[in-house]
């Protein structure tokens, strides 16, 4: 059934769908071998090449194809199935945490030597946000190996691969044996890291549990609770700090940045590298309440997750949704942790593989 319009056609397909689609939108996604390069199915039409009131001078369905012809007699033919196909998800659904959250566990050797399982791993880290790898080497520098299934570490101006104990180079509070509360990492940039590998080489301390937070889950209840909260996050720009003696980072951000369809796309929380903001800006009393608001979610017992990480034991996270966090520790044996970054978007695609 096709039905043309001042500006679009009208297509009912036999799969209860109906689309209308524009004449610009038919022009642009010819498919004929002039308009795309046949080996890249790249796109070569340029769309100002046409009028914006282009307009066909004749429309069928032919063999579940769509067969538009141009003034200029120049013929499009459009799969119905590749528009239907159009419409659907290509990456795995972001899920929330339900109950006694605890992330899937995949052996390290099978995640990297075989695909199905790195697939299925992938695709359970894109939902939930964190999967747990055992049987990892312990080793310094492992986490290097694990770009092959997650891509190219990100490195800051820090080290590539850092190194978490009470022994080494101390410049936050990690590098302490007292409670860490939950962050993620380098808020302190513009774009922060949006993938964490934290690596257990040993851990022979008591306590230190490891506790994750779905910073999706306390954002998501947050705007439905108190919209006016969440608008204040979205808007009002934090300073956040991170340095030692050789490096300097600093950026200011909103803690809830959302995507143009409104969905979440990152939640940046660190307590500790937040800086002093300067008591002159507008809107600071608003911020401070929709503040303490968030940090006081953040903390309920509700939205964590608390499980040990043992030696050879990795924790990857979606940083920039997933906070970390860990409790206090006794420093009464070895307890070393190595923790590296990798970026969402290479993981993501390797899902698709
Ligand atoms: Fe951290
Ligand atoms: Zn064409």
């Amino acid at each position: 059934m096709i039905e043309i319009k001042e500006d679009s056609v009208i297509v009912s397909t036999g799969f209860k769908n109906q689309y209308d689609l524009p004449f610009l939108w038919l022009r642009d996604n010819c498919q004929c071998d002039k308009c795309r390069i046949l080996e890249t199915q790249e796109k070569q039409f340029l769309l100002h090449t046409v009028p914006v009131d282009i307009s066909p001078k004749h429309v069928e369905v032919k063999d579940e194809n769509l067969l538009v012809i141009w003034p200029d007699d120049h013929e499009s033919l459009i799969p119905l199935s590749k528009i239907k196909q159009s419409g659907v998800a290509r990456y795995p659904e972001r899920k929330k945490w339900i109950g006694n959250f605890v992330p899937e566990k995949y052996d390290w050797s099978k995640f990297l030597d075989d695909s199905d399982v790195s697939t299925d791993a992938l695709r359970t880290f894109i939902s939930f946000g964190a999967i747990i790898l055992t049987n990892a080497p312990k080793e310094s520098n492992s986490l290097e190996l694990l770009s092959k299934r997650l891509g190219p570490i990100h490195e800051t101006l820090f080290e590539r691969i850092h190194n978490v104990s009470i022994t080494g180079h101390v410049y936050n509070v990690a590098h302490t044996s007292k409670e860490l509360p939950p962050h993620n990492d380098f808020a302190s940039y513009k774009s922060q890291p949006s993938i964490q590998a934290l690596h257990m080489l040993e851990n022979e301390c008591e306590g230190g549990n490891s506790i994750i937070v779905d910073g999706l889950e306390v954002i998501e209840d947050l705007r439905l609770e108190n919209p006016g909260f969440f608008n204040t996050l979205s808007e009002f720009n934090v300073p956040f700090r991170q340095f030692d003696e050789n490096n300097e980072t600093y950026a200011e951000a909103p803690l809830i940045k959302c995507s143009s369809d409104g969905s979440i796309e990152s939640f940046r929380f660190s307590n500790q590298l937040m800086q002093m903001i300067d008591p002159t800006r507008n809107g600071l009393k608003e911020f401070y309440k929709a503040y303490h608001d968030v940090s006081a979610r953040v903390h309920q017992d509700k939205y964590r997750s608390t499980f040990r990480l043992d030696g050879g034991e990795v924790l990857i996270v979606a940083s920039f949704r997933v906070l970390h966090a860990r409790e206090e520790f006794i420093p009464n044996g070895k307890r070393h942790l190595q923790d590296a970054y990798f970026v969402y978007d290479n993981a993501l695609n390797n899902s698709l593989l």
